[in-house]
């Protein structure tokens, strides 16, 4: 296994309810450093360019709404298998499909207000985290 990094980001639904530590410890407690962080409000053009792969999806505006009609948490994640390691500790994208312990199962309000984002595979966390951090933002 190699250490990678994964983007993250804790949503609205969850920074609304002040979340955002509980979901931090998740990532702490199995192993993912937090090497980059920043709180912020998306606006629309940046909600609708990092979802651009959903454009066609029935889902995709309603996510673009729901994407800024609070603040976000944008991250970076290091550690061993990062990005495997990130998808298995949020859980299923639908909350009633996931694992018992899993940030989803225990946070998520829906499978739009599902909480957390994660990169799906290594070379989207590398397009994903150039969209929202420079290198030097980024302290391993
Ligand atoms: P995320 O991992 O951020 O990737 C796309 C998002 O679209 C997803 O989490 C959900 O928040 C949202 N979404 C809303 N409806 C659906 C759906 N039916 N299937 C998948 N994702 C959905």
């Amino acid at each position: 296994m190699a250490k990678e990094r994964t983007l993250s980001i804790i949503k609205p639904d969850a920074t609304k309810r002040n979340l955002t530590g509980k979901i931090n410890t998740k990532f702490e407690d199995n192993g993912l450093r937090i090497v980059a962080q920043k709180r912020m409000l998306l606006t629309k053009s940046e909600a609708e360019a990092f979802y651009a792969v959903h454009k066609e999806r029935p889902f995709y505006n309603d996510l673009v709404s729901f994407m800024i009609s609070g603040p976000v948490v944008v991250q970076v994640l290091e550690g061993e298998d990062a990005v495997a390691k990130n998808r298995k500790i949020m859980g299923a994208t639908n909350p009633a499909a996931a694992e018992e312990g899993t940030i989803r199962k225990e946070f998520a309000e829906s499978v739009e207000a599902n909480s957390v984002h994660g990169s799906d595979s290594l070379e989207n966390a590398a397009k994903e985290i150039n969209f929202f951090f420079s290198e030097t933002e980024i302290v391993g």
